[in-house]
């Protein structure tokens, strides 16, 4: 693959960021020029959308690991080109074909690939409530344009959809089979519903046009490369214990969550990709073991040793009281379960926002089981 773009390097220069003007950022497509390759072990042009996110950072290194060549767009509005600047030098020194591009999908898109990854959106509170019109924009036109581009280069793409998609939810667990319950006038309506949305335009271009999607319900996901303050709740926990400050709990913090390590995840996405067979979802991914958030909070506090006490502020509004996937679906499609307990997961966390905040971070550390997934057989194929 031709390298053509390295714009994430504006960054570094100075360049505006986009969130100073939403969609000032975007730029002529320019079309990867490289011919698709003929290597038997099916070496494809990955575009991820949002590659220099949290969860994109890892997927573009898992899918390099692979042997993929990879384009990685983003904007930067809440991602951090830091993520990436190890793939970026591995690029340089010839060992990877990676490739950047800052670029605000609710631009359209010009493209060589073969596949889809499409993560482009802000995925905490704070980050999508401080734009709520560029974030519906971003889920929705964002899934357009890339649907579009999935449509004219005959590329599988896959939506990274949300939990959020439940709202606050009268079934528990949650499965695909259940519509949800979120308000649509909401503080948090702006990524609910644009996610919610996105999926319907997925299943449209996949009945009308006959592109092959993978829609994915990803559950919470942590790990090192979360954005520090974008007010998550491992991340607010974690940094709070370190400094030695107050862990703060919304509500009585008997509130549950479902945590899934980054490393898992990422095994979980790329299986559902490569998946064979009419896989289109909604699929569940995540980790089923349900937690209160006041023991998440306790938990934090023992494994990091700190003096820390608990504040207890008012639950946010739509907050959702109870969070955990029914993962049979993913399980008896992709054969694959969570490998990563919450203590270990949380080990890892804490240790890189340790070194994050000791300044001893090096990029691309942080991977609990580095060059894991590999192949993965899928066991059947079948929808909701
Ligand atoms: N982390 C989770 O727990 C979780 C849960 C459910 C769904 N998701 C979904 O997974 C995806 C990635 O989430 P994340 O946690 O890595 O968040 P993140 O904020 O770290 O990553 C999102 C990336 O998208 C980029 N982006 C945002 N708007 C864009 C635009 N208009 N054009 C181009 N790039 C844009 C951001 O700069 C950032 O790098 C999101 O779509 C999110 O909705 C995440």
């Amino acid at each position: 693959m031709v390298r053509l773009v390295r714009d994430l390097a504006g960054i570094d220069e100075g360049g505006p960021r986009p969130n100073d003007r939403p969609g000032a950022m975007a730029r002529r497509p320019r079309p990867m020029m490289a011919p698709a390759t003929t290597s038997t072990t099916r070496r494809r042009r990955v575009l991820v959308t949002g590659g220099a996110g949290f969860i994109g950072s890892h997927l573009c290194e898992r899918l390099l690991a692979s042997g993929h060549a990879v384009l990685c767009v983003d904007d930067l509005s809440s991602g951090d080109a830091a993520n990436i600047d190890h793939l970026r030098e591995r690029a340089d020194s010839g060992a990877v074909d990676f490739e950047t591009m800052r670029h605000d999908i609710v631009a359209p898109l010009e493209a060589e690939v073969d596949a889809i990854y499409n993560l482009a959106c802000p995925a905490s509170p704070l980050a999508y409530q401080r734009h709520p019109v560029q974030t519906t924009k971003t889920a929705v036109y964002g899934a357009i344009n890339m649907l579009d581009l999935a449509r004219r280069r005959d590329a599988r793409i896959f939506q990274a959809s949300t939990s959020e998609v439940y709202g606050e939810p009268a079934e528990h667990p949650q499965s695909e089979r259940y519509w949800g319950n979120v308000n649509p006038i909401g503080p948090r309506a702006c990524y609910d519903e644009g996610k919610r949305c996105a999926e319907t335009v997925f299943f449209d271009y996949h009945r009308r046009y006959g592109v092959p999607i993978r829609v994915a319900r990803i559950f919470n996901t942590y790990g090192p490369r979360m954005a520090i303050g974008d007010g998550r709740v491992i991340p607010a926990f974690i940094l709070a214990a370190l400094k030695g400050e107050a862990l703060t709990v919304f509500g009585d913090g008997r509130q549950t969550r479902s945590f899934c390590y980054i490393d898992d995840m990422v095994d979980f996405v790329v299986a559902l990709m490569d998946c064979a067979g009419d896989v289109a979802g909604p699929m569940n991914l995540g980790n089923a073991d349900e937690v209160a958030i006041i023991d998440l909070a306790r938990t934090i506090i023992d494994i990091t040793g700190t003096k820390s006490r608990l504040a207890f502020r008012a639950l946010p509004e739509n907050d959702p009281l109870r969070r955990r996937p029914d993962l049979g679906l993913m399980q008896a499609t992709l054969g694959l379960k969570p490998r990563v307990s919450l203590g270990q997961g949380l080990a890892a966390t804490v240790e890189y926002f340790d070194r994050l905040l000791s300044g001893a971070y090096l990029p691309g550390e942080g991977a609990l089981l580095a060059g894991a997934g590999g192949s993965i057989a899928c066991r059947s194929a079948r929808n909701p």
